[in-house]
Formats: structure tokens, C-alpha cells, sequence
């Protein structure tokens, strides 16, 4: 783990995980902690392709979205003192992971199928639930996802806490990571 601190940069914090685990809203509490700016993926892909995820979806199909989220991954390489909110599947994607460590701490928010089917169930803005059995959706996928989603230097369950109390956990982690960078620094 040291080894691979000694390379690793922390200038921001990257929020991963499946969808309804509170990636935005939890991280605009971090940015405002850490006074950082914040950045949600998905509002920053809209932006560039002129239209909402949906119709991204439905007019340019899903490979061309996870073409988009493979870019905008490259262009925050040059981002400092960030707070990233991803959408559900850009972490989930290994070279996306890989290129968010490199000036990231990276953290997957969890949460359970059946807790993030209450968080979803009335919302129709994401596509891949726009399904008839949408908890059966999330369970696969979320099995699928997992493996990537543990190579996260930090996971932590928002199951049970509020977006403040994970928040503030997140703030914990990111101020003990960088001590350590500096620590490791100066002892050459
Ligand atoms: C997706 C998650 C969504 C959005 C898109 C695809 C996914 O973002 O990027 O609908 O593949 O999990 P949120 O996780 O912010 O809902």
C-alpha cells in the first residue's frame, strides 16, 4: 500500500459507485468541507453533447455514452482540488478507475439492491431502470459492477448513515491519505 502511495497523488477525491448511492449528493457536502470545487459527470457529459442522458441513450445509444465518459475521464486528469461525482458506470469501467487514481482518492459509495430501489424507484432519469423489473436490474448489474467497484482505495456504506455522516468520513479518509503522502514524502 505504501509503495503504491508513494506514486499516487491525492489532489481530489472521486466519488464511484452504483447508482442511488448518494454520489451527489454526498459529494457536494465533501466539496464544501474540503472548500473544493465540485463536478458532477453526468452534468458535465450533458453539457458537452447539448442534451440529457437519456436522449444520449436513446438517440446515440449506451457505447457512445460510455465513449463520452471515457473522455471526459481523460480531461480530468488536469483537475485540482476537486470533488468528483460519477455517474454509475464510469467507475465501473477498469481504465476509468485506473486514470481517476492517478490524482484521486478514489471512493465507492454502497448500498444494498432494496436500499437503492427505494432511492430510485420514483425517479425516471436513469435509463438502464427504465425496466420492468428494475430491483432484478440493479441486482445483476450491481454483481456485475462489484469486483471493479472494490479496487476503490476506500468503500464505505451509506446503508445506514446520513449524506453528513458520510460526508464527513470521506473528509476523514482524504485529510489521513494525504498526511500519509507527506509523511512518506519527506522520509524519502
Ligand atoms: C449510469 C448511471 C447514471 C448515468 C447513466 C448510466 C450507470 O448516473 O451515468 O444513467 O450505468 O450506472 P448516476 O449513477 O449518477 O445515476
Amino acid at each position: 500500500m505504501d509503495n503504491v502511495q508513494e506514486k499516487r497523488q491525492f489532489y481530489n477525491v472521486a466519488l464511484i459507485g452504483f447508482m442511488g448511492t448518494g454520489k451527489t449528493t454526498i459529494g457536494r457536502i465533501v466539496a464544501g468541507l474540503l472548500n473544493f470545487g465540485f463536478l458532477d459527470t453526468d452534468h458535465f457529459i450533458e453539457m458537452h453533447a447539448g442534451k440529457k442522458i437519456s436522449q444520449i441513450f436513446s438517440e446515440e445509444g449506451e457505447a457512445k455514452f460510455r465513449e463520452y465518459e471515457k473522455q471526459a475521464v481523460r480531461e480530468f486528469t488536469h483537475f485540482r482540488r476537486m470533488v468528483l461525482a460519477t455517474g454509475g458506470g464510469l467507475g465501473a469501467d477498469p481504465e476509468n478507475l485506473n486514470s481517476l487514481k492517478q490524482h484521486s482518492l478514489v471512493v465507492c459509495l454502497w448500498a444494498s439492491p432494496e436500499t437503492i430501489y427505494e432511492r430510485v424507484k420514483n425517479q425516471t432519469h436513469r435509463p438502464l431502470l427504465c425496466v420492468p423489473d428494475p430491483l432484478n436490474a440493479i441486482k445483476e448489474l450491481l454483481a456485475k459492477r462489484e469486483p471493479v467497484y472494490r479496487q476503490a482505495d476506500i468503500l464505505i456504506s451509506t446503508d445506514y448513515y446520513s449524506a453528513r455522516d458520510v460526508a464527513q468520513k470521506i473528509v476523514s479518509h482524504f485529510k489521513t491519505a494525504r498526511a500519509k503522502l507527506k509523511k512518506s514524502v519527506r522520509e524519502g
